[in-house]
């Protein structure tokens, strides 16, 4: 008996992306694959009343397990709720990078509230197709589906790209008609992972940081300009803060070359038709910070709650800054 996603107390993503377009803020797309880091996101988003959608990529449902998840992300519905005397903060549950019908279809199944399905490998004609057969199903059970034009480079569950491939503003009018999708995903220079540009592509400044190039603001107006009050996706955003990299680095750990996305530049696109920003790295590198730290520090540590109790303290963080002063969903939960 399939699972739908109302029963579980989650909403679709129609009005939460709406009202950040109306808004000019972005709702936070964050991924989860443990407890401590759904723990962190609610508690983030709860303490600032922000709407948030819970991603959750193919290897994260792999890794731990569909009923599990679906069940988690219910409790994350009632844990919000407890935290804000009832009130309660809007929760989707989304399918990140989905890559088969079969894999969105079970996810809809299981109660998920929207799904993306990522056919930017694919030709433009079997993108179009793949995402269609997804929306017509997603649909039936008012989920909502978010689409993907042009290639981010890096790594994108398990398909790899060496070289993005920008949005083409060209083509956006016919994929959103013919797709149905309800938002899309671009390709405007950001990439995933903690090494978003290589040294070459960076200057640097006299402390010897990469600075990387700036996203391509001209290629989102012009999608703006072709399909206008249309929701459009960010992929890739994380900033990758220098201190985590130092922190993980002093601790024995090995990053180099790191560098995200400078976050100016994420505030200047949630206020432009930018209303889903996708941050999974910087979680990343906040969590394992806090965990080498321990490690480091207190080498006779083995109580797991003494390790990930800070890395989940330390992801908090992380999530209200992005929330307060970079994505401007603060109190946007109504
Ligand atoms: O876009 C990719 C997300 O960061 C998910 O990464 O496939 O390693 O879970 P993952
Ligand atoms: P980051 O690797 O920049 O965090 O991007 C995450 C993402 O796009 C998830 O879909
Ligand atoms: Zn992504």
């Amino acid at each position: 008996m399939p699972t739908n996603y109302q029963s579980l107390g989650l909403t679709n993503t129609k009005d939460m992306l709406k009202n950040a377009l109306e808004g000019s803020y972005a709702v936070p797309g964050f991924n989860f694959n443990n407890m401590e880091q759904l723990q962190a996101i609610v508690m983030a988003c709860a303490e600032t009343k922000s709407p948030v959608i819970l991603q959750v990529s193919k290897g994260a449902r792999e890794y731990a397990n569909q009923n599990l998840l679906r069940h988690m992300a219910a409790g994350a519905v009632a844990y919000a709720k407890e935290l804000t005397q009832n009130q309660g903060i809007p929760i989707a549950l989304h399918l990140d990078h989905g890559d088969s019908l079969e894999l969105c279809q079970s996810c809809v199944d299981q109660g998920f509230s929207s799904v993306m399905i990522d056919g930017s490998h694919l030709s433009y004609e079997d993108n179009i197709a793949l995402t269609k057969q997804v929306v017509n199903y997603a649909h039936q059970h008012d989920v909502t589906v978010e689409g993907e034009l042009g290639v981010l480079s890096g790594i994108e569950d398990e398909v790899e790209a060496d070289k993005s491939v920008y949005t083409k503003p060209e083509d956006v009018v016919d994929f959103t008609q013919k797709t149905g999708v309800d938002s899309l995903a671009i390709s405007i220079g950001t990439s995933h992972g903690a090494n978003k540009f290589k040294p070459e592509q960076c200057e640097r400044n006299q402390d010897g940081v990469l600075l990387p190039p700036p996203l391509r603001f001209d290629i989102l107006e012009a999608i703006e300009q072709q399909i206008p009050n249309f929701p459009i996706v960010l992929h890739g955003s994380s900033s990758v803060p220098q201190g985590l990299v130092t922190t993980i680095n002093n601790n024995g750990g090995d990053l180099r070359d790191a560098v995200g996305i400078p976050e100016d530049q994420l505030r200047k696109a949630a206020k432009l038709a930018v209303c889903k920003i996708n941050i999974d790295s910087d979680g990343r590198l906040a969590m394992t910070a806090a965990i080498r730290k321990v490690f480091n520090n207190q080498p006779a540590e083995f109580d797991p709650r003494k390790y990930l109790g800070p890395a989940r303290e330390s992801l908090k963080e992380l999530y209200i800054h992005k929330i307060k002063k970079v994505l401007n969903s603060e109190n946007k939960a109504s």
